[in-house]
């Protein structure tokens, strides 16, 4: 197995047993099979743990920086989907109708644009107006 593999959790919970032992800490998945018996602290609390999340149990211990040196040497691969970032916010939603204040804001925004159109379209009216005007005076002032 390599060290870069992506764990699931179906696949994690094969290896619950005290000759195939991996528990996850931190989103790292570690085979923890043959230091079971030298844990100062004995096999049976890896054993408790096995198969499933040892993160905090890990950290309660409070572990010396000499025992997480010990944890690459052990590493089979990350669990899948660990720290992922959180899906899209969406519109709340609240018996399937969005709630008055997301209405409110997609009414100010839909004004909003309308607002904008309506300017663009004046901008542009008043644009050929000026021209006209300058060409005019141009015209006055004789032309070429
Ligand atoms: C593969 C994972 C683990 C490694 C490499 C590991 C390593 C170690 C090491 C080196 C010590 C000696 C003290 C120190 O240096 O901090 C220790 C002590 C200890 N560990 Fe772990 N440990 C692991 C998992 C766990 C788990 C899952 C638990 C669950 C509670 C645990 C609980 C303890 C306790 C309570 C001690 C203190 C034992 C005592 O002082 O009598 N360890 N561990």
């Amino acid at each position: 197995m390599a060290a870069n593999s992506i764990l699931s959790w179906e696949e994690i919970k094969l290896h619950n047993t005290e000759s195939d032992v991996w528990i996850v800490v931190h989103g790292n998945v570690y085979n923890a099979t043959k230091f079971l018996e030298d844990h100062p602290g004995g096999k049976d609390l890896i054993l408790d743990v096995a198969a499933q999340d040892a993160t905090d149990v890990f950290e309660e211990a409070a572990h010396s920086s000499e025992a997480r040196d010990i944890l690459p040497g052990l590493l089979v691969g990350r669990l899948k989907g660990y720290g992922e970032a959180a899906p899209p916010a969406v519109y709340p939603v609240i018996g399937g109708a969005p709630t008055p204040a997301a209405t409110q804001a997609r009414e100010r925004r839909k004004r909003r644009s309308k607002k904008a159109a309506r300017c663009e379209e004046r901008s542009r009216h008043h644009g050929s107006f000026r021209r006209w005007r300058s060409s005019l005076s141009w015209l006055q002032d004789g032309g070429c």
